[in-house]
């Protein structure tokens, strides 16, 4: 080897070595006990990892994208990178949501931005953006505008999110139509769907194809009490990211649902996906308490929210669920009467005189809504057909009177609630939209709940894919062109677009309250503790509390049973935070414990301040609320089938003042199966130094409304010991 040739080899070996330091290089960010660091790998694949309190939490998990590319060959996306530029950037600012379970929410975090170009081939660009919070991490991928790509389909996204261990998870499958399941709590090497979803046959439509897929929020807890939580935010333009698992590596990676071409996104440069979100603390209340999804997503982008009211409602529905009433008119299309009108079957719920009952309860109540569904035509037909014409939004039935309904409203000051189902056909409301809209403004509606129970149209696409994330979002935008608030029933779940869209008050996206109606298996009673930490994460739901004759309602299903109590059903208003709450049962239940829906009346909607006194995924939680401008505190606590002693100290009150404690608990004894509708009701007086002690039996609650005390109160009412 001449000295030229040994001189080269030696430069050539220099510049590997440098490369293979610069594709090693660590890029970090910090933010109080948590850190990210990413790097290229070897192969120039974009790999991060995340550390609480210096101890990993994500072990280095790759990312990137498969493309759609030509001849339907994947065109990999996700490696073969150099890194271009490196960014950080700090914030620290304090912003009000329009509601909320605070007020006033800190968004502190580093920001590190890494730009990324293919070291070969076609050079194309791909940015990442991390930022590291207190509670967590938020990342998101940036296609900027360039040559190279410009229209292009996304085939998969590779982000893995690769576990330490074989970790406790509380999981429901990931199907990409639906998210009405209980939870299946396992280790990660135990998740397998299968099971789950061909028992589900209450759900209307179930597709769940990959067995090891699971959905987001996932709540996962590591044998080291280390508390970690995955999901998204800002989902818009993209569908929902669903985990699959690999039960040998413990690695989670995420699974986009398909399009009806088994795509998953189309999209355009410049634009980004949703945030990924990591959040992580070694208290389970931190979770709880996380803001981290709504600062990931953008401001409000209505200027002038003050239409917009967070509300209690009761509603012409739970009588249609147990069977009492329907939301149909007649039994038949087909067969007419003489003067060619539908023949009545005479149960039709949303009628002008039953419609009225609800309103008179509702005023009397300080409930300011009235939800009626069932009172457009279309629902002799409307269910499992596939067919798209199925309601016109705009047509009452015959008993329906809305033009006398709305005088009625205004005249009791409440408002109706407008249902505008669509069967899953999401085309046919679309095409109505504009004259949906227009019909609740002319007739005074406030606010709308909107459902897909069925399969989709346009065919093929699914409720959580990026067609339908799309329809969403362009109905709510509506609904606020139109000053109209939205519930969204069968949606995707939620991540956070709440703080940039307030007129979207709440979803569904889970299983509700209205399971314990249909059927025996309804929901186990840990239920409602396991909700806060997956599906809440990213929105508040329309859970539909507050039930208070718990069985005994249809005669051909008597075993049909709420496993709850009722003192549960009080503590759900403070427990599943939502802006929107339902007052669910029928008015004549209510009117037999008058003393109980007291605190119905009084627990408020919109809060300033929010403590997690203890939280404990699928075993308990206990929550203390402030409502909104005012000195009033309301405590819920739950408990799952076990009975416990739940315990919240009042040191959230401000030293030295009294305050009354009304407490609502369960009746000794008692349980969700055995005398469920026993309570009592007991009243102290109380301090920031005492410690209510909150007996809850199996299954059950126990609710309190503390408020300042007069002068008088504290002489009369007993201190708490
Ligand atoms: C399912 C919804 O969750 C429920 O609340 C509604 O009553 C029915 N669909 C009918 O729209
Ligand atoms: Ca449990």
């Amino acid at each position: 080897m001449g000295i030229k040739k040994s001189l080269l080899l030696l430069a050539l070996c220099i510049s590997c070595w440098a490369a293979f330091c610069q594709q090693q290089r660590i890029e970090t960010a910090t933010q109080g006990q948590v850190r990210v660091e990413f790097y290229l790998d070897g192969q120039g694949r974009p790999t991060y990892s995340v550390f609480y309190k210096n101890r990993p939490v994500i072990l280095p998990s790759n990312m990137g994208f498969n493309l759609a590319g030509a001849d339907d060959h994947d065109d990999g996306f996700h490696s073969g990178f150099e890194i271009l530029n490196v960014k950080t950037k700090e914030l620290d600012e304090t912003w009000r949501p329009v509601w909320g379970e605070v007020s006033e929410i800190r968004d502190r975090h580093h920001e590190l931005a890494i730009s990324l170009r293919e070291s070969a081939g076609a050079r194309r660009l791909l940015n990442i953006i991390f930022r590291v919070f207190d509670d967590g991490v938020g990342f998101r991928y940036e296609f900027p505008r360039q040559p190279r790509l410009n229209y292009f389909t996304v085939s998969s996204e590779v982000t893995e999110f690769n576990q330490t261990g074989d970790h406790k998870v509380f999981w429901i499958p990931g199907d990409y139509d639906s998210n009405e399941y209980p939870y299946t709590t396992s280790k990660i090497s135990e998740i397998d769907n299968r099971k789950m979803v061909s028992a589900s046959t209450e759900i209307a439509v179930r597709y769940a194809p990959d067995q090891y897929s699971v959905q987001t929020p996932l709540m996962i807890k590591t044998s080291d009490n280390i508390y970690i939580n995955i999901h998204e935010a800002a989902q818009t333009n993209y569908p929902a990211m669903q985990l699959h698992v690999d039960p040998r590596s413990m690695k989670l990676s995420s699974s986009l649902v398909p399009n009806a071409v088994l795509q998953a996104a189309f999209l355009k440069a410049p634009t980004h996906t949703p945030w990924r979100t990591i959040i992580v603390s070694d208290k389970a209340a931190d979770i709880l308490s996380s803001k981290m999804i709504l600062n990931l997503n953008e401001p409000s982008v209505i200027k002038d929210p003050s239409w917009i009211k967070p509300m209690k409602f009761v509603g012409v529905w739970w009588e249609m669920q147990t069977e009492k009433s329907k939301w149909s008119y007649a039994d038949k299309l087909d067969s007419l009467s003489a003067s060619g009108g539908l023949i009545p079957h005479n149960r039709h719920g949303a009628n002008t005189a039953n419609v009225k009952r609800y309103i008179d309860f509702a005023s009397k109540n300080n409930i300011q809504g009235v939800l009626v569904e069932g009172w457009n035509v279309g629902w002799e037909e409307w269910f499992g057909l596939w067919k798209e014409d199925v309601f016109d939004f705009v047509t009452p039935y015959p008993d329906f009177d809305v033009t006398e309904l709305q005088r009625y409203a205004k005249s009791k000051n409440v408002n109706i609630i407008m249902h505008n189902e669509t069967s899953g056909s999401a085309t046919n409301y679309e095409r109505r939209l504009d004259t949906a809209f227009r019909f609740m403004n002319k007739f005074g509606y406030t606010s709308v709940k909107t459902g897909y129970v069925g399969r989709i149209i346009p065919r093929g696409e699914h409720h959580d894919g990026q067609w339908m994330t799309n329809h969403y979002l362009r109905t709510v935008q509506k609904a606020a062109d139109h000053h109209v608030m939205i519930d969204i029933h069968e949606s995707v779940r939620p991540t956070g677009l709440q703080r940039t869209y307030p007129n979207w008050l709440a979803n569904e996206a889970a299983r509700g309250n209205e399971f314990n109606a249909f059927w025996d298996a309804g929901n186990p009673p840990e239920h409602e503790t396991i909700l806060p930490f997956t599906r809440l994460m990213g929105g508040p739901m329309d859970y539909t509390p507050g039930i208070f004759k718990l069985k005994g309602y249809a005669a051909h299903a008597p075993t049909r049973q709420l496993h709850s109590t009722l003192a549960k059903q009080l503590a759900l208003y403070v427990t599943l935070y939502s802006p929107l709450q339902m007052a669910a049962d029928y008015p004549e239940n209510y009117e037999a414990h008058m003393d109980a829906f007291q605190f119905i009346k009084d627990v408020p909607v919109d809060w300033d301040d929010t403590k997690i006194l203890e939280a404990e995924p699928g075993d308990f939680i206990t929550i203390a609320r402030k409502e909104k401008g005012k000195e009033n505190w309301f405590v819920g606590a739950i408990t799952d089938e076990n009975g416990r002693n739940a315990v919240a100290s009042m040191s959230f009150l401000p030293k030295g003042k009294k305050y009354v404690a009304t407490i609502y608990s369960d009746g000794t004894n008692g349980g969700w199966n055995i005398n469920p509708e026993a309570y009592k009701i007991e009243q102290f007086i109380v301090d920031s130094t005492k410690t209510l002690k909150l007996q809850l039996a199996p299954g059950g609650g126990a609710a309190a409304s503390v408020v300042p005390a007069g002068a008088d109160q504290v002489k009369k009412i007993k201190t708490y010991k």
